[in-house]
């Protein structure tokens, strides 16, 4: 048995006491052991990183493996977990400082450290301290033991006599030992975002990150995989799965020293932003999330999903809001009649709300009737809505759905009263010409005036209609040519204090309105971070609902993030795939339309109504259970995914067939995490009206065992083609 008391009895030590304490600190979940030491140097380092140990007294008796250990001793590669700028270590630093003197050197040692419960797991603070300058630095770790995370962070504070510069802005170093590594990457574009790709990492540095400032993620998304020895598998092999929870620009380092050690590091992307630091202040890096799996990327996601939905996401053990918007439909042409006639539709279906997308802001030549104009002017357009949001709400209401509504208040129209009232809201340099991103700007969300603005948009629609049900918040330019007039000298802290403005912002409307669920939207997956998450339910993982792509799209979110923060939308994009294959692929995320009657027939309709009440009824799987990827599209030409709700008495398995090859061998799909004891009837569902299910043994009771061993012979050759099957315990 281990025994956990045994690491740091006392909760506070000081560093006078120290020496007869032993120097180790545990940061320990249920599968995994982080284990640092203060050196006989007095510099905190790595001692262990990996599988759990069964004894804890093995813990501060594993040997540092490289120390510096004073005279005469030169060791470059010393697993510092706060190294900084300046000293004598071979990886690049986590904290970069320049002293308000101009000296570039900072040494961190150990001074105390503090062990404290916090929901779900155990945090730990440990504070360092330059012995030159007035620098403290607090190191934070929460592990959560039974979903297998640690989350870290650092805080960096002065009092020297004048500003600080950060040059590097990291949490604490990771390092990790193997005798090979392999990168799994998320990057793409608009449209094809998180596309996965492995490579093998080898000496030097290995950089992702974006310097776009807001829609940071257009390109690439804030996660990594790697696989330990081979690439990362599924279901086996060991992986470290970590992201950086920063809604500006993130930065993530995986850097191999001529020992093949990597070291990996999580932070802001210093570009254009090296932060000044007044004395007094604080300075947070971004949390990097992190865990290490022993048996996959299966389990790895399991375990983050699991921490998401119970300590992190917004509302993250509640239940998610199915819907129909009206964004593909109508676009910006719409009127009264028209939005009524889609909330009809939304209650004909069977969803939840009626989502209002663009377009209904912006009077007179400002009218938001394209996306050059009217954005920042958040005042009703009384031409196309007479009545108002309180008319629409009203409406939304006698046709038996809720009403959400989409907004995206930290841009502007150059073309917009907001724009000609506040230039000196947007960031760009009025000295040059203006560069615009589809005909808009970004609020200087640094300004805290602007932050007010923003937050009074949501505030102002729940004053004035306290019965909106969703919201749907969208953000679709970068910065381009940064300079905010409010900043003044301090620009270089604008990337960053625009991040913390949008953060604040986000946090007071969560804090006022926790009731309400938010889309976190980006022009698609521009945004996707647990920073933000916090105060989103949800997020819109791309903009492209081609079924054929999302089954790539959902693939790669699920490595990070739950089934029930994903939104998916069936849609016309595709028409050659069936309206049951868009469904069944939008049905294993939160299921959401967005498509107008007039693109469906009787039968179809029919379908997606069934598919609407099926997927409800799902929901203790889909959304709260546990998810198994079990046939990977990019290593075949097709998809399934299985999910169990946790008491493990409903189960879903989604598979699709993309593309498949002629007279191609087609294996069993062997299901996941079932009662192995328990007996199942397997039940096609989710099929077009009057159709009869031809997958064999519909109808049967197999045991979970069976189910897990042998699997159900489901994929097919046809293209496009999709089956839901429901497991249901008997
Ligand atoms: C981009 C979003 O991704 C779309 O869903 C839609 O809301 C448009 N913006 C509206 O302009």
């Amino acid at each position: 048995m281990r025994r956990f008391t045994a690491i740091f009895m006392a909760l506070s030590i000081s560093a006078a006491s120290l020496a007869a304490q032993t120097k180790t600190i545990g940061i320990s979940t249920d599968k995994t052991d982080l284990v640092l030491q203060v050196a006989e140097d007095g510099r905190l380092y790595q001692a262990y990183f990996g599988e759990k140990l069964l004894n804890a007294e093995d813990l501060p008796v594993i040997p540092l493996k490289k120390v510096r250990a004073g005279n005469g001793t030169f060791n470059t590669r010393a697993r510092e977990v706060c190294s900084c700028s300046g000293n004598e270590d071979y990886f690049s630093p986590a904290l970069g400082m320049v002293h308000a003197d101009g000296n570039r050197s900072t040494y961190l040692y150990f001074e105390s450290m503090t062990q404290t419960s916090v929901p779900g797991g155990k945090r730990t603070d440990i504070i360092l301290r330059d012995k030159v300058y007035p620098v403290e630095v607090v190191l934070h770790y929460e592990a959560y033991p039974q979903e297998n995370v640690i989350v870290s962070w650092s805080d960096i504070c002065h009092h020297e006599k004048g500003t600080v510069r950060l040059m590097e802005q990291n949490s604490p170093l990771v390092f990790v030992e193997a005798g090979s590594y392999y990168l799994t990457e998320f990057s793409g574009d608009w449209a094809s975002e998180a596309r996965m790709s492995t490579q093998e990492l080898r000496f030097g540095k290995k950089i992702v990150d974006t310097k776009l400032g807001s829609r940071a993620n257009i390109f690439c998304s804030p996660f990594f995989e790697v696989g330990l020895d081979a690439p990362a598998q599924e279901q086996a092999g060991t992986v470290l799965m970590g992201t950086v929870a920063w809604v500006g620009n993130w930065r993530y380092t995986l850097e191999i020293d001529n020992k093949n050690l990597l070291c990996v590091s999580a932070g802001i992307n210093p570009t254009a932003a090296d932060y000044e630091l007044e004395a007094g202040e604080c300075f947070s890096t971004p949390e990097f999330i992190f865990t290490l799996s022993q048996n996959g990327t299966g389990e790895a996601s399991r375990d983050i999903h699991d921490w998401a939905r119970r300590y992190r996401v917004k509302d993250g053990m509640g239940r998610r809001l199915s819907l129909l918007n009206n964004w593909e439909n109508t676009y910006f042409s719409f009127d009264e009649p028209k939005l009524a006639a889609c909330m009809d539709e939304a209650a004909k279906l069977g969803v939840d709300l009626f989502l209002l997308d663009d377009g209904w802001f912006g009077n007179g030549s400002d009218a938001r009737n394209n996306d050059t104009s009217g954005l920042g002017d958040w005042e009703v357009n009384h031409a196309k809505l007479p009545h108002g949001v309180p008319g629409l709400v009203k409406a939304a209401e006698k046709a038996g759905v809720g009403f959400g509504i989409w907004i995206e208040p930290e841009m502007v129209n150059p073309k917009s009263a907001l724009y000609r009232k506040h230039p000196d809201w947007v960031i760009h340099q009025q000295d040059r010409e203006l560069y615009t991103y589809r005909n808009q700007l970004v609020l200087d969300m640094s300004n805290p005036k602007v932050q007010d603005y923003v937050f009074k948009v949501v505030d102002d629609l729940m004053k004035e209609n306290p019965d909106i049900k969703f919201f749907k918040w969208d953000c679709n330019s970068p910065i381009t040519n940064i300079y905010s007039p409010y900043e003044k000298q301090r620009q270089a802290n604008l990337y960053v204090d625009h991040a913390k403005g949008v953060t604040a912002v986000m946090r007071r409307v969560a804090e006022k309105y926790p009731e309400v669920p938010i889309m976190l939207c980006s022009g698609g997956g521009g945004r996707c971070d647990y920073s933000s998450l916090r105060y989103f339910t949800e997020f819109w993982c791309s903009d492209n609902t081609d079924p054929v792509d999302r089954v790539y799209i959902q693939w790669s979110f699920s490595q990070f993030f739950p089934a029930k923060t994903m939104c998916a939308h069936v849609t016309s994009w595709n028409s050659q795939a069936s309206v049951k294959f868009r469904t069944d692929v939008a049905s294993m995320c939160k299921l959401g339309f967005d498509i107008g009657f007039k693109d469906m027939s009787d039968d179809e309709l029919q379908y997606c109504r069934t598919a609407v009440q099926n997927w409800k009824r799902l929901n203790p799987a889909i959304m709260d259970g546990d998810q198994y990827r079990l046939v990977s599209p990019y290593e075949t030409s097709h998809m399934a995914v299985n999910y169990v709700s946790k008491d493990k008495s409903s189960a879903v398995l989604f598979t699709y067939d993309i593309h498949p090859m002629y007279s191609e061998p087609r294996l069993n799909v062997k299901l996941q995490g079932l009662d192995p004891q328990a007996r199942y009837r397997v039940v096609e569902i989710n099929l077009m009206p009057g159709a009869k299910s031809s997958l064999s043994g519909d109808g049967q009771v197999y045991s979970g065992d069976y189910l897990m061993k042998v699997g159900l012979d489901a994929l097919t050759g046809r293209q496009m083609n999709s089956r839901v099957i429901e497991l249901i315990r008997q």
